[in-house]
């Protein structure tokens, strides 16, 4: 009996040690997080806040203070924040730019307000942060992949 019950012990250990050291993988990132009859609404709800300069570092800081948002999606947007590195599936990868091209605004803007069921990502409109915030959030998260080579190489 000690000895099964010492086996559970070590096995509970490995599982827990398997979790934090082997980050999970994100759940296919092209598939839409928004359900079918409210699709074609999401999609077509445009962005009011302009993709200026000065938008994206106020987005920037929103992200990184307080929306809370590095936490999970890390500070340079691969999905890697400390607390993002134990959740699975894992946080959106910002840096796939792939990702960005198969969404519209409206579709990010629908998640951060409604969460994704199942996972880590919660509501946060209006826990954390309000409509217009997050807005100016999803134009820093776009800049994740407009700024990096494979961005500008797609342009
Ligand atoms: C507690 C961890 C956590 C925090 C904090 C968090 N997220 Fe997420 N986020 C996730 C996870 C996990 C996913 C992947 C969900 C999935 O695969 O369906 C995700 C996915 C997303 C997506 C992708 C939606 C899509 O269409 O695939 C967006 C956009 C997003 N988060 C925005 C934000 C913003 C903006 C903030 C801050 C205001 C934020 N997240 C804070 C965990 C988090």
């Amino acid at each position: 009996m000690r000895k099964l019950s010492g086996l559970f012990a070590l096995l509970t250990a490995l599982t827990f040690v398997g979790a934090i050291v082997v980050s999970a993988e994100e759940r296919d990132p092209l598939q839409t997080r928004v359900p079918k009859d409210q699709l074609s609404d999401a999609k077509q709800t445009k962005n009011p806040v302009a993709k200026t300069k000065e938008n994206i570092l106020k987005g920037k800081a929103l992200f990184e203070g307080k929306g809370t948002c590095f936490n999970c999606h890390g500070k340079e947007g691969k999905g890697d924040g400390p607390a993002g590195q134990i959740l699975n599936p894992s946080p959106r990868n910002f840096t796939n730019c792939k990702f960005h091209k198969k969404r519209k605004d409206g579709e990010l803007f629908w998640v951060i307000k409604n969460g994704s069921p199942g996972t880590g990502m919660v509501s946060l409109i209006p826990a954390a942060i309000t409509e217009e915030e997050a807005w100016t959030i999803i134009n820093y998260e776009r800049a994740f992949c407009e700024e990096s080579e494979e961005g500008k190489a797609i342009k």
